[in-house]
């Protein structure tokens, strides 16, 4: 804490050994957080002390390694549960990412509440993860996919949503902020349109999660997905919250051991939740680290959190708006720390390998999200994704490398 009362985003910047190290011979400068975060010494730290004490598969025996490597995996789960404020342990299953977890909801609503004619409602600026697997699921089901429309803020278009919730309509999935806009958007709203109708409602909370408090119960939302590597914890480990009733209704989409109560040739019965949903062994060690990566950022505080991060947003904003020929790509007025772009006649790929070389490391391309480009006419864009650890003076390296880009090829 500084004396104002605020955390010290400096001295937390130190808990990021990758942050301190130069990239062809430049300080790195990390702005590609959207596509994942760096990790704290604290969950690495968590990882080598798992392997060094306690490692041993998790459910399974009697031993003290195997309680312990127990006992970690679901404090883990209890964290994500007072995490994300759902009212069970029972609600949240850990999968290998948000990917994961939507596949498993497509796979599983889909096989028992999905049939010929009925429609999945997206939202135009869903990443690709949230649209392939609902449609393979309605490619074998013979339903359709409708979509959300957006403005040219990449604001979604929610007046169109009551013509768009038909009898027909089975679920809704949108992403809570978009990858590739920043787009904060009012899923609250949705949720709520959609249970006036009966329609339970995915949210994708994969660029949400490390951005601000979430609150699953009070959304009301029915599933609600993300995966641990965009919040400070490793790859490989992810959350599906579903309302306890749905994860009672759906049928498992995978088999295999944990997930079963008794198993024989004849018939098998399934485990209680969430275990029915988490077959094979787990990544055991990939969510304990989630659990001290929500420690992590619950001591600095998601409040804290958020405003450090817009107000880099605006500062980046602000900077970049005064070089003329950029374009921001995603205006819309609530916004998460993503600032995508494109320059005129400058590919945005000369652009990314320019910002390399000066250290800066940023996304360039479709993001997963070739409906939006679509929709802009462009064919990718540059992005500039934060974290509370950068700061003011990255972002003017950033604008300075940008600035000369400008040069070099305008
Ligand atoms: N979906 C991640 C991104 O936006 C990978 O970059």
């Amino acid at each position: 804490m500084n004396t104002a009362g605020s955390p010290d985003f400096l001295q937390i910047r130190s808990d990021f050994p990758i942050l301190n190290q130069q990239v062809h011979g430049k300080a790195l400068i990390y702005f590609d957080n959207a596509a994942t975060t760096q990790k704290p010494q604290q969950v690495i730290q968590g990882i080598t002390d798992f392997y060094t004490h306690y490692n041993s598969n998790i459910h399974r025996g009697v031993h003290r390694l195997s309680q312990e490597s127990t006992r970690l995996y679901e404090e883990a789960r209890q964290k994500v549960q007072a995490f994300i404020h759902a009212r069970s342990e029972k609600e949240i299953v850990f999968t290998a990412g948000a990917t994961a977890s939507i596949n498993a909801v497509a796979t599983s609503f889909g096989d028992s509440f999905l049939s010929q004619g009925d429609e999945i409602l997206l939202s135009q600026m869903e990443h690709h993860a949230n649209i392939v697997p609902w449609q393979i699921v309605a490619n074998r089901k013979g339903c359709s996919i409708k979509v959300i429309p957006m403005n040219d803020a990449g604001e979604l278009l929610l007046e169109q949503l009551d013509s768009l919730l038909t009898e027909k309509t089975k679920i809704v999935a949108v992403s809570q902020v978009s990858n590739s806009l920043g787009t904060i958007n009012p899923v609250k709203e949705i949720i709520e349109k959609a249970h006036q109708q009966g329609i339970p409602v995915l949210i994708d909370g994969s660029q949400a999660i490390q951005h601000q408090e979430i609150n699953v119960t009070e959304l009301d939302c029915d599933f609600y997905v993300f995966s641990g590597h965009k919040i400070y914890a490793p790859t490989g480990i992810g959350v599906l919250y579903g309302k306890e009733r749905w994860l009672e209704k759906l049928p498992p989409y995978q088999g295999g051991g944990d997930m079963i109560d008794h198993v024989s040739f004849e018939k098998t019965t399934y485990n209680q939740l969430p275990f029915k949903f988490e077959a094979g062994t787990m990544n055991f060690v990939g969510a304990h680290a989630l659990g001290l990566a929500l420690d992590y950022v619950s001591a600095i505080g998601m409040k804290s959190i958020m405003e450090r991060e817009a107000n880099l947003l605006q500062y980046a904003t602000s900077q970049l708006q005064q070089i003329e020929g950029t374009r921001i790509i995603g205006t819309a007025s609530q916004k998460a720390s993503v600032l995508s772009f494109v320059m005129d006649q400058i590919h945005q790929y000369d652009i990314g390998m320019v910002l390399d070389k000066m250290g800066v490391a940023l996304r360039t391309g479709t993001h997963c999200n070739e409906p939006v480009m679509n929709y802009f006419g462009i064919d990718g864009t540059v992005r500039a994704s934060f974290a509370f650890y950068n700061t003011e003076d990255e972002i003017n390296i950033f604008i300075r490398g940008i600035e000369k880009v400008k040069l070099m090829f305008g």
